[in-house]
């Protein structure tokens, strides 16, 4: 088992809105060891992109704890914050609007190379080397964002994110905004990069092809909690949980004789402002008892690694 980088214990994030307490991140807990990715998986609203900011701190945590090498990060004084901070990056969805239009790609490259300490003489060369580890012509140093396509753009992105040389980088759905075409490019860049570079990802996304080809592990989340968590492969052999069941009978299968039978949700969604008590999946659920509006269902460990938050777990699987 390699190193935990990360460890997030009872995260929370709650918002105050004027209809009330809206409950984005609601105790979650999870782990990523070094050098692995794990992939966040859930439906819009979830609250996937809360707790990826959170995690590199560019949003306050409302309770819980967060560990980069067993040092607590929502705890550490300020001056400690900002060198943690360069190790931990994002890398957002729409590279176009996370870039500034009127400045060219060397002075993007050169300003975060900048804010991480590079000296000026080195400037140029490193500029130049950073364009070459991510694939971009070197041609293109003085064009700008709005001038480049969605994959070159979203390269740029990749760019300034490693000019810190981060350990950690939380990437916000970084192909979903890409023609498909171009999505497998990036991917194998990013790829390519955290085996060269041993960098940890935590991978979010909606796109289950997407999370199968790049993850370690999967969590799926619904309305703010996680529902269940295991390795990758595993996930995709056994699946438990009615909300996973479902999202994954949504994936397109590429064998044609294999017939699936997509599962689909009916039900109101709940509201994540101030949430009744129960599991939040209930109103949705095919198997929902009234336990399941009374009790909000624990991550429960159901196969070795494998855990699943529902109460009737056992009921509606067979195999377990
Ligand atoms: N600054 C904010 N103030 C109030 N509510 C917020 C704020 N940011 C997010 N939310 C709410 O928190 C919940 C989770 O949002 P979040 O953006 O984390 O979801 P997501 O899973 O990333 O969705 P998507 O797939 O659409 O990107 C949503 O109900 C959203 O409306
Ligand atoms: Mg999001």
């Amino acid at each position: 088992m390699p190193e935990q980088l990360i460890e997030v214990k009872h995260l929370k994030k709650y918002f105050d809105t004027k209809h009330g307490t809206l409950h984005a991140v609601d105790d979650v807990s999870f782990t990523i060891g070094q050098g692995e990715t794990l992939g966040v998986v859930g439906e819009s609203g979830c609250g996937k992109s809360t707790l990826g900011r959170m995690l590199v701190h560019l949003l306050d945590s409302t309770d819980g704890q967060i560990f980069f090498k067993g040092e607590d990060i929502t705890r550490v004084k300020r001056e400690k914050l900002s060198e943690l901070r360069r190790k931990m990056q994002i890398i957002f969805q729409d590279p176009y609007s996370s870039l500034n239009p009127r400045m060219t790609v060397g002075q993007v490259l050169g300003e975060a190379l900048k804010n991480a300490g590079t000296p000026r003489e080195e400037m140029e060369n490193r500029v130049f080397e950073l364009m070459d580890t991510v694939g971009l012509a070197r041609r293109y140093l003085d064009t700008y964002p709005h001038e480049l396509d969605g994959g070159r753009r979203q390269r740029i992105g990749i760019g300034r994110a490693l000019a810190m040389n981060p350990e950690f980088v939380v990437c916000d759905e970084p192909v979903s905004a890409l023609d498909v075409s171009i999505q497998a490019q990036v991917l194998n860049l990013m790829l390519d990069l955290q085996e060269q570079r041993k960098l940890t990802y935590m991978f979010i996304t909606h796109d289950l092809s997407v999370v199968k080809y790049i993850s370690d592990h999967i969590m799926v989340m619904y309305l703010g909690q996680a529902v269940e968590k295991s390795a990758a492969k595993e996930l995709f052999a056994h699946h438990y949980h009615p909300y996973t069941k479902a999202l994954l009978s949504a994936v397109p299968v590429a064998d044609v004789h294999h017939e699936k039978k997509r599962i689909l949700l009916k039900g109101e969604l709940t509201s994540p402002i101030n949430p009744k008590p129960g599991c939040r999946f209930a109103a949705r659920c095919l198997y929902a008892t009234e336990e399941c509006f009374r009790d909000n269902p624990v991550l429960t460990e159901v196969t070795p690694n494998h855990y699943v938050a529902c109460h009737h777990v056992r009921d509606i699987n067979e195999e377990l």
